[in-house]
């Protein structure tokens, strides 16, 4: 299989980018965010305390998530319960980020993600895909990008919506996801060796997409 991992900090673009780069190379995309994100929304239904050791050991002891694309968007249920229209919300994300650097968790995710990467010729976007979940992908992408500009993109993506945060709050909760996924103990978020650094400051969207295009049909060409 031919199999594509990006990387990158919050609100660097990977969602999109991995999205239009699977429509345009037929390849298959999955967001691994997702997975976590239900992963958190289950958490929070059951109304649990703040995570630690013990909690997060029993939790996962009865956890089961499956992935399903229903019309090309990806589904995300956890024990029987469809969360994908939760994923988003902002109390998920905060979830999402207390839970992710748990072992137990991320072992569960990562046996997911590889399933589907032994399956499917596919682009897997998220924040260890290159260094831990896909060490051998074919290509390795890595997206950075300075933060007040990435705060200020999903600024102005949510600010019409209800109640939705100041760019003040989006910029604080930004830099506070990114030091988790840096500084965690396990499979902290950093470039592979061999991955392709790309700064989104000064591209916009479709010139990072045919950069990276051609970057992959480049690879594909060779070993495909
Ligand atoms: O990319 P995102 O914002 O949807 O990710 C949600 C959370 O999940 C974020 O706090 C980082 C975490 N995550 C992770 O730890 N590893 C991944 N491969 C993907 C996401």
């Amino acid at each position: 299989m031919f199999n594509i991992a990006i990387d990158g900090f919050v609100g660097s673009g990977k969602s999109t980018l991995s999205t239009e780069i699977a429509k345009r190379l037929n390849l298959k995309a999955l967001d691994t965010g997702a997975i976590y994100r239900g992963i958190a929304c289950y958490y929070l239904k059951l109304n649990l305390p703040n995570p630690n050791d013990e909690i997060i050991n029993k939790f996962v002891s009865n956890l089961n998530v499956e992935i399903k694309f229903v019309e090309n968007i990806q589904n995300v249920i956890v024990n029987g319960e469809n969360f994908t229209n939760m994923l988003r919300d902002e109390n998920t994300s905060m979830m999402a980020s207390l839970i992710s650097p748990y072992k137990m968790i991320r072992n569960k995710v990562r046996l997911l993600q590889q399933k589907f990467a032994s399956e499917n010729d596919c682009i897997i976007e998220g924040r260890d895909i290159g260094t831990d979940v896909l060490p051998n992908a074919q290509v390795k992408l890595f997206l950075t990008g300075n933060a007040t500009i990435r705060a200020k993109r999903r600024f102005l993506q949510i600010k019409d919506k209800p109640n939705s945060p100041t760019y003040e709050e989006i910029l604080e909760d930004l830099n506070l996801r990114d030091y988790r996924d840096t500084h965690r103990e396990v499979a902290p978020l950093k470039p592979a060796k061999d991955a392709i650094i790309i700064d989104s400051t000064n591209m916009n969207l479709e010139e990072m997409i045919n950069y990276c295009v051609d970057i992959i049909k480049s690879k594909m060409g060779k070993t495909k």
